[in-house]
């Protein structure tokens, strides 16, 4: 199969790179390179011959048709997005920018070039978002396909109004699509301005590990390359006009998941005091969700797909990662906002 993947140089679309390659896709990889992206995510597979790069912005309608007719992909698997929930605090705009006119964007040059094929029934265009759109949960319960929108933050609500628009590009021009709601992810990779990539590396440099608030809001834990498998999942056999939610079935609140992290620290990289010690408690991020939990019976039960790591063992091996990957980690730390507090209002 030929994938167009947007978001290839990030986080998780470069695992779905990686993962598809190595299963003997052609790929071409979408991204305009923006503070997030990384291209050494995607260096083991630059070199073969199923892998193209192209540098291109998914708001840039022409940039997007010529891409399309260049490649001419079975599936596009959108995954470009602004991602970080803080500084969506600090610069609502570019949240809206990216990940609506964006996303319409890309869903128009991908309905032009589905037109001109003779629209392939066997075509896909699987758009890849968030539980956030979901709100936040109480103390019980969990989220499913069903559950009502409810965003709580500018990127929640950006990556909301995205899924509506890819249902709406379906509904209305019959565009075969499939969506995917996942939780939060971590493993190798993870870009360091989130959670767990913050949390190992103030640890290694001796600095204050900070906790929003006090550390009670609950996410759901997914390894990034089992959420990679899901997505190749949901492509290949998903329903169409269906959505899946993802999630890890590891809940963890944030300060037991941090005190986690610093022990597995303690026993791999001793030092004379925990890690833990480091632990501060700083204000809170406005709108703080409070817990995150994924149902996934239906990708489970119709699919046949289920997280293959606990999260203990995804932490151990996230954390052996950031301590053989100093250059990758290092090379980063100069980006504009890295180690800074964002997301907190005058
Ligand atoms: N990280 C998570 O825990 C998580 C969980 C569920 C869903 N998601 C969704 O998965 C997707 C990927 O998340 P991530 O954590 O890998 O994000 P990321 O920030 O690591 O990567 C995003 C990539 O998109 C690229 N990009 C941004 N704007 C672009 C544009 N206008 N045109 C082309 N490329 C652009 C960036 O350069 C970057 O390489 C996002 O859509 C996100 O909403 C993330």
């Amino acid at each position: 199969m030929k994938l167009m993947v947007t978001g290839g140089a990030g986080f998780i679309g470069s695992a779905v790179v990686r993962l598809a390659v190595a299963r003997g896709h052609d790929v071409v990889n979408v991204d305009a390179l923006t503070y997030a992206a990384c291209l050494e995510n995607v260096a083991m597979v630059a070199d073969s011959p199923l892998y193209t790069f192209e540098q291109a912005d998914i708001r840039d309608a022409a940039a997007m048709n010529r891409v399309l007719s260049a490649h001419r992909p079975d599936a596009i698997m959108h995954l470009a997005a602004e991602s970080h929930v803080d500084r969506s605090i600090d610069g609502p705009l570019a949240f809206v920018d990216t990940n609506l006119r964006g996303t319409a964007t890309l869903l128009e040059a991908a309905r032009r070039f589905w037109v001109e094929q003779g629209r392939p029934e066997t075509f896909r265009f699987h758009h890849v978002s968030t539980d956030e759109v979901f709100g936040s949960l109480g103390e019980t319960g969990r989220f499913s396909e069903e559950s009502p929108y409810a965003p709580n933050s500018p990127y929640a609500a950006s990556k909301a109004g995205a899924d509506h628009l890819v249902r709406a590009w379906h509904e209305t021009y019959d565009l075969p699509v499939v969506l995917s709601n996942c939780s939060n992810n971590y493993g190798p990779f993870h870009f360091p301005e989130k959670l767990i990539p913050v949390v190992i590396l103030k640890a290694l440099a001796g600095e204050t590990i900070p906790v929003y608030g006090t550390g009670s809001n609950v996410r759901d834990w997914l390894y990034v390359e089992d959420h990679a498998e899901a997505l190749m999942t949901v492509l290949q056999k998903g329903r169409v006009g269906r959505s899946y939610a993802i999630g890890g079935e590891a809940e963890a609140r944030n300060i037991d998941l941090v005190e986690t992290l610093c022990r597995i620290l303690d026993r791999k990289r001793p030092k004379t005091r925990s890690y833990a010690d480091q632990i501060s408690f700083v204000t809170d991020r406005p709108g703080h969700d409070q817990r995150y939990a994924i149902d996934p019976t239906r990708i489970r039960e119709e699919l046949g797909w289920r997280p293959s790591l606990s999260l203990q063992e995804g932490l151990e091996r996230t954390v052996d990662w950031y301590l053989v990957n100093e250059d990758w980690w290092r090379a980063l730390q100069s980006r504009d906002g890295i180690g800074d507090r964002l997301g907190i209002l005058p």
